[in-house]
């Protein structure tokens, strides 16, 4: 009886190597058809072009916990353009972490931004400074969440990381202008990568109504690009963007009074 119920714990096991669907239900998440396929896609390079809220972060941290749980000893990066970012992205792996019933691998939380697994794999999370990721090497899987915010030269910096492991990498973002390595590698960087544009319309968990209602509440060019996922033009709107941000920011003092009359409108978690 106990070796007959040993046996069916192994066979999952190595049918959840294979699937990280399995995994990501065993988390208590059931995947949208397009993260579901993304689970399962073994293309090397994927960019996820997505609308906020779409479940692009949640998707990538199933990624770097199935990673971690079944290659042993293979070391896991997330990316982030801020240390805000890089926790909650964290924060994620370490939820769907928690919520696995029978962990058949352990881990030990080495700070609020690493994790180190009992077989040898680590899950690391860095905000996008130079001087932070330098000294990385062998690199299974590199993940850079928010990539549109994420420079240039940080992004040359990190890919050599893949050259040598032979590395995955996930690209997601929302749009932010037709710019920098993010816009190129969408719109230029090749066949080589596996591209997914999720629009808002396309997320089964956010509303039309409430959509409609956003359309009218913000200015067009922040619906298109936050919302339908267009590398919206010219370097005056980028900065444009980046004041009505701040003035959402309940920290920061808003530039213009004006602005403020979108504070309700744009949601700023991560
Ligand atoms: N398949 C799913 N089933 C249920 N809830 C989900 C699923 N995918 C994501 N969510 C939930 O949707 C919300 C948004 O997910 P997530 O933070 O991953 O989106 P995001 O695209 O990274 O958003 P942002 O643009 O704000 O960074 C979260 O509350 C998350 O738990
Ligand atoms: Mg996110």
């Amino acid at each position: 009886m106990i070796a007959a119920a040993r046996n069916l714990v192994a066979r999952r096991q190595t049918e959840e190597a294979h699937d990280p669907v399995m995994l990501a239900r065993r988390a208590g998440i059931e995947p949208d058809a397009w993260q579901a396929d993304l689970l399962l896609s073994d293309a090397r390079q994927k960019i996820l072009l997505c609308s906020r809220q779409a479940g692009k972060s949640t998707v990538v941290a199933l990624l770097a916990l199935h990673q971690a749980l079944y290659k042993a000893a293979s070391q896991v990066l997330l990316l982030s353009p801020s240390l805000r970012q890089s926790q909650e992205l964290f924060r994620k792996v370490k939820d769907s972490y928690n919520a696995l019933a029978a962990k058949t691998v352990t881990a030990r939380e080495e700070s609020s931004l690493r994790m180190e697994f009992g077989n040898g794999a680590r899950i690391v999370a860095l905000p996008g400074k130079e001087e932070t990721i330098r000294g990385f090497s062998g690199v299974a899987l590199l993940i850079v969440d928010e990539a549109a915010r994420v420079s240039d030269e940080l992004y040359q910096a990190v890919r050599p990381m893949l050259a040598v492991s032979g590395g995955s990498i996930v690209l997601l973002s929302t749009p932010f202008g037709k710019r920098g390595f993010f816009f190129h590698e969408w719109t230029e960087g090749g066949a080589e990568w596996q591209r997914v544009k999720i629009t808002a319309y396309d997320s089964p968990r956010i509303s039309r109504d409430w959509l409609e209602q956003e359309r009218r509440s913000i200015p067009d060019w922040v619906f298109r690009s936050e919302y339908l996922c267009e590398f919206v033009e010219t370097e005056n709107s980028v900065f444009l963007y980046d004041d009505i941000m701040r003035a959402l920011d309940g920290n920061v003092q808003p530039l213009f009074g004006g602005l403020a009359t979108c504070s309700n409108s744009i949601t700023s978690s991560g």
